[in-house]
């Protein structure tokens, strides 16, 4: 089996990375099944298992949908499954080990089910030196698809199933917008909604746009159909999804661009509305006054930082200053008085002096996020950062982590404190798994929130008094219902 098979289509990361001027194609009918893959899945179980962001959650969505189509059944168990699916990340080492950790694993259920098929998909699929290791080192792997073929899943599956074929397909290409791909949404009240797919900004520690290609809108029309749909279907919240949200547009010249769309959504009625991810440097005023005059779009803004230091921020590709970040960020409390911040942060970038990272620490004194998302650089194979030197210890990497973290922390904790024994809107998600009777939701803030009550049900959102606060989750007493 550790020969490349002339059918396969082996991916490329430097034919992804070209990029074009040519218009994406928007397809309204490129996903259907062929006969021969129909009822492929009836008397089948899937196990999908989805690492990584949103993005990845949402195309598992796409997948699940594409699945039940076909007849397979969902199941919770991969011990149960006649398809394990692994929805993989690339963005650091670490995302890439455990899933391969967890593909040698699982090969044992081979044994008790000959039959078994392993299949592999995401942005780990994207990559020739994964790929490679799968052809030569993981040979139960039967299926391996990538982000830009979803649609394909039907014919690769007839030919991993049914014809018994070692299947590997991966386009590397800038990628187009496919419409009629089917969905099944996890979420009964909350849901995701891709705006744009894709990533051009090409920072450089960052597989992502080698991963997805291009940046790409959907049409604001599409948008709105899936967002109304969501609205009538009694969806609560709803999460627009995009690389970079903020260069919503660009590509389709539409007027407005992001905050124009935003404002669309907002007036759908929708009761919750997010949106993630948007890159300090796009981020227009526009988009600021839409978010303070809608009182359904969350006070919440995820904005990455990566680093305090203007020199590194410039190696990183980042094309913003620290001066710049904090005008946007003072901006952004101006006009939205309750708005919480989280962030996320790259320390033991390739040379990165302690100077430079004490302005790290700087900026988190200055900002003092809700919340931090905080790595230590991971070199990945095909992007500019990962051919730079490194004289820096992993031990002092690890030292830097531990004490931003510690500061992090502590900010956490404090801007929670400002809810202690005042009364929050939280949307419920569910039980706890421990115990039944203990809920949690989300405040608009975007904080999580245990109470008790015993009929709450998931969906309604509930005014809550905050009794006790942690740093990464609040307690909290039911008030009343609405
Ligand atoms: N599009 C989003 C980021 C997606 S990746 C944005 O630009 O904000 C999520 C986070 O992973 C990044 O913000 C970055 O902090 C981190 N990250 C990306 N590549 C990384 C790498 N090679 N090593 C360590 N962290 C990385
Ligand atoms: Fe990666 Fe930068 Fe694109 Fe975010 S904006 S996905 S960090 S390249
Ligand atoms: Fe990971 Fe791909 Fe998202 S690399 S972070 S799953 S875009």
């Amino acid at each position: 089996m550790n020969k490349i098979n002339k059918d396969w289509s082996m991916p490329s990361l430097k034919e992804a990375q070209k990029r074009t001027n040519q218009q994406v194609a928007i397809e309204k009918t490129l996903f259907n099944i062929p006969t021969e893959a129909l009822n492929i899945g009836v008397n089948r179980k899937f196990y999908l298992r989805t690492y990584g962001c949103q993005a990845n959650e949402r195309d598992g969505e796409t997948i699940a949908g594409i699945l039940i189509q076909l007849g397979f059944s969902q199941c919770e168990k991969p011990e149960e499954a006649d398809l394990i699916l692994m929805n993989t990340c690339a963005i650091r080492k670490n995302a890439e080990d455990k899933v391969l950790g967890e593909l040698g694993s699982l090969k044992r259920l081979r044994k008790t089910n000959p039959d078994l098929i392993f299949g592999m998909c995401g942005c780990m699929a994207q990559e020739e030196d994964v790929i490679e290791k799968i052809i030569s080192k993981y040979d139960h792997v039967d299926l391996v698809f990538g982000t830009h073929n979803l649609h394909r899943l039907p014919i690769l599956l007839y030919q991993a199933i049914l014809a018994r074929e070692r299947t590997i397909e991966v386009f590397s290409k800038e990628g187009d917008v496919i419409e009629n791909l089917p969905v099944k949404r996890f979420g009964a009240h909350k849901a995701w909604v891709n705006i744009m797919y894709g990533c051009d900004k090409f920072c450089t520690y960052c597989i992502v746009p080698y991963t997805r290609g291009k940046e790409r809108s959907r049409r604001v029309e599409d948008i709105l159909n899936e967002v109304h749909q969501l609205v009538a279907d009694g969806f609560k919240e709803i999460t627009l999804l995009g690389q970079n949200v903020n260069s919503y547009g660009k590509d389709l010249e539409i007027r407005g661009g992001f905050a124009y769309l935003l404002e669309e959504v907002a007036k759908s009625g929708i009761e919750r509305l997010r949106f993630t991810t948007s890159h300090p440097w796009d981020f227009s005023d526009e988009m600021i006054d839409v978010i303070s005059k809608h009182k359904n779009i969350m006070p919440f803004i995820h904005l990455p930082v990566q680093s305090g230091s203007n020199e590194i921020l410039k190696i990183m590709g980042r094309r913003y200053t620290v001066e710049q970040y904090k005008t946007l960020f003072d901006k952004i409390v101006a006009k939205i008085p309750n708005v919480a911040f989280s962030t996320d942060i790259i320390v033991g970038f390739p040379n990165e002096t302690e100077e430079q990272y004490q302005m790290t620490l700087d900026i988190v004194d200055y900002c003092q996020f809700d919340n931090a998302f905080t790595f230590i650089y991971s070199p990945r194979v095909g992007t500019p950062a990962a051919s730079m030197e490194d004289n820096i210890s992993l031990e002092v990497k690890q030292q830097r982590l531990a004490t931003l973290m510690k500061k992090t922390n502590y900010y956490a904790k404090i801007k929670n404190d400002r809810f202690l024994n005042k009364t929050v809107k939280v949307l419920v998600d569910g039980p706890s798994k421990k115990n039944k009777d203990v809920y949690s939701g989300y405040t608009e803030e975007n904080k999580l929130v245990n109470f008790t009550k015993k009929d709450a049900k998931p969906g309604d959102i509930l005014s809550i008094k905050i009794m006790e606060v942690k740093t990464w989750s609040m307690d909290g007493v039911i008030e009343e219902s609405e």
